[in-house]
C-alpha cells in the first residue's frame, strides 16, 4: 500500500514552482509540475551553441528528466551530445555498440529473458562515483507500452516527516551490483567478470548543481544501511523504497521512436516497463560520468 501524505493541514508534500527567467533558444512542455518536461524546438544532431547547451543543463536542472522527440542522431552525434555534459562512464557490465564501450545498447524482443531497468533504481549506483546522468536514445518502439517511469529524489527526501530526516541525516548506506549484474548479460553474450563494483554512499545526498537534498537509496542496488542491525536497515529500506514510489513523485514518459530521455541520476530514479512482449524495442543509452555524492 503507499503510504499517505496527507498531513494534518492539506499535503505533507508541497511543490513549490519555478519561476525563472524565460528560456530563449528552447521551449518548456512540463509533464508534471514536479517533474519530467519535454524540450522544442531544437535538433540535437547539429552542433549546439553555448546558450543552447546552457538552456538544456538549465532545463534538466529544473525539471529532472528532459524529452526530446523526433530526433535523428547517428551513434557519433549521440556519443558528442553526452560529451557536452561530461566525459563519458562506462557501464561494468551492460552490452555495448562493437568497438564503442561508451554506447550501451537497451533492447528487448522476443527472445529477451529480461528487459534492462525492470525495477526501480539510480543508475549503477554501485560505483564510487556513479553517473551524472543518462541519455537514452529509442529507435524502435513496440506499437504500444514500452514507457519508462521516473521519480524525483528531492520530492521523496522532501515529504519525509522532520523525525525521519533527522534520523536519516549523515547516515550511509551499501550499494552492490553482484547480485544484479552476475549472468544478467548472458543473452547478449557477454561474459562475467571476476568482480562488480560495490560503494558506500550517503543516504540523503547534496546535488552539486542545484543544492537540493535528494534521497540516494534504491531497490536495485542499495543493500544495508551502514551502522544499525540488520533487521532495522531492511525495515528501514523497505519503508523508504515504498515511500520513492509514490506515485506523487512521478512522471511516465510514452516513447515514440526516435526520441530521447535525458535523466539525472543524482536526484532521480527510473523504471523501465517491459509490457511490450514479444514485440521489439531497441536503441541506445549515453551516460555521462559523475562525482561521489556528499
Ligand atoms: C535503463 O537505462 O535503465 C533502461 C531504461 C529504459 O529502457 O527505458
Amino acid at each position: 500500500m503507499q503510504s499517505s501524505l496527507k498531513g494534518n493541514n492539506g499535503p505533507r508534500y508541497r511543490h513549490t514552482a519555478q519561476s525563472g527567467e524565460p528560456y530563449q533558444t528552447i521551449r518548456i512542455d512540463k509533464l508534471t509540475p514536479i517533474i519530467g518536461a519535454e524540450i522544442a524546438g531544437i535538433d540535437l544532431a547539429k552542433p549546439l551553441s553555448e546558450q543552447q547547451e546552457a538552456e538544456i543543463h538549465r532545463a534538466l536542472a529544473e525539471n529532472l528528466v528532459i524529452f526530446f522527440r523526433d530526433q535523428h542522431l547517428t551513434c557519433q552525434q549521440h556519443l558528442d551530445f553526452g560529451r557536452r555534459f561530461g566525459d563519458l562512464h562506462i557501464h561494468p557490465a551492460a552490452p555495448s555498440e562493437p568497438g564503442i564501450p561508451e554506447l550501451m545498447i537497451i533492447h528487448a524482443d522476443r527472445e529477451s529473458p529480461r528487459a534492462n531497468g525492470e525495477g526501480w533504481h539510480t543508475d549503477v549506483s554501485c560505483d564510487a562515483e556513479p553517473p551524472m546522468g543518462s541519455i537514452l536514445y529509442i529507435r524502435t518502439c513496440p506499437p504500444h507500452g514500452g514507457d519508462t517511469l521516473f521519480a524525483s529524489m528531492y520530492a521523496a527526501y522532501d515529504a519525509l516527516s522532520e523525525r525521519m530526516k533527522t534520523y536519516l541525516a549523515g547516515m550511509q548506506a551499501r550499494h552492490e551490483s553482484e547480485h544484479v549484474y552476475r549472468g544478467m548479460f548472458a543473452n547478449f553474450g557477454v561474459a562475467d567478470k571476476p568482480s562488480y563494483p560495490s560503494a558506500e554512499h550517503p543516504v540523503v545526498r547534496t546535488h552539486p548543481v542545484t543544492g537540493k537534498k535528494a534521497l540516494y537509496v534504491n531497490r536495485g542496488f542499495t543493500r544495508n544501511l551502514i551502522g544499525v542491525p540488520s533487521d532495522e536497515s531492511d525495515g528501514m529500506l523497505r519503508y523508504l523504497y515504498e515511500h520513492v514510489e509514490n506515485p506523487l513523485f512521478q512522471c511516465r514518459f510514452r516513447w515514440r521512436a526516435s526520441s530521447i530521455a535525458f535523466w539525472d541520476n543524482r536526484c532521480v530514479q527510473h523504471r523501465a516497463m517491459w509490457d511490450y512482449w514479444p514485440h521489439t524495442r531497441t536503441g541506445n543509452r549515453v551516460t555521462v560520468a559523475g562525482d561521489r555524492p556528499y
